[in-house]
């Protein structure tokens, strides 16, 4: 697969097999991410890389936490406080088209919820990243980290797997931190659903538009 084909087809799968991922593949992928550009080759990116038992243990805090009611305190704001056009719009159309997919109604909140939820237990993924940045470092790392998450994403993409980026496993970073023993120093930026794709899953049998070139772009000559 070449680069321009693993772009074009990566695509946020929601649905795994009950396959380990070897673990030469994952160590493959990062050695390959670490590639990534960054601002005075600063390499910011810090990951956790979480399976077996401790991803277990972690999806169960994550669902006892949310079924308690307890607000997600996410180290940051990904999405904004008040929506506008056009990103209000993509935001419901990306909304829609996942209903869709699952078979979920309009009005069915129990089963919305339900889906949610499923972001908690990886998706079923076998593995889960979880992308750390140093606090002390400048608004630019955030680039170089976008940078690295998009080479893992493509990374696994060349080498036959399925990713899934989750701002949603960022929603506790204080419990990601405790249960993982990682510094408080870090912030968490988000996580990533990682394994093997159920292509047959019709959650993974639809692709999310795009805007054409002419739509983001101004050409000076
Ligand atoms: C940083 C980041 C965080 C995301 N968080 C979630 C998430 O928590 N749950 C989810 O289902 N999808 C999440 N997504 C996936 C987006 O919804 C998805 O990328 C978008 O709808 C485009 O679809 P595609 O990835 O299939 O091309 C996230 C994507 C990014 C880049």
């Amino acid at each position: 697969m070449n680069v321009l084909e693993a772009i074009e087809n990566r695509i946020s799968t929601r649905a795994y097999l009950d396959r380990s991922v070897e673990k030469e593949v994952i160590q493959k992928i990062l050695d390959t991410a670490r590639w990534s550009p960054s601002g005075v080759n600063t390499q910011p990116w810090q990951v956790a890389v979480v399976q077996g038992d401790k991803l277990r243990q972690l999806s169960e805090e994550f669902l006892r936490l949310s079924t308690e009611g307890v607000k997600p305190a996410p180290d940051y704001d990904y999405y904004p406080g008040e929506w506008v056009d056009p990103y209000k719009q993509r935001r419901f159309q990306c909304g829609m088209e996942l209903y869709r997919a699952l078979g979920i109604g309009r009005e069915d909140k129990e089963k919305r919820i339900e889906a949610a939820l499923n972001n908690y237990r990886f998706f079923g993924a076998p593995v889960s990243l979880f992308f750390f940045i140093d606090r002390r470092l400048g608004k630019g790392s955030w680039l170089d980290m976008g940078m690295f998450i998009q080479s893992v994403m493509l990374a696994a993409r060349g080498l036959g797997l399925g990713t899934c980026p989750q701002a949603s496993t960022a929603d506790y970073p204080d419990m990601v931190r405790e249960k993982l023993q990682i510094s408080d120093r870090n912030l968490l930026l988000c996580g990533m659903a990682l394994g093997y794709a159920d292509e047959s899953h019709p959650v993974n049998q639809y692709r999310t538009e795009r805007e054409p070139v002419e739509a983001f772009s101004s050409w000076y000559d």
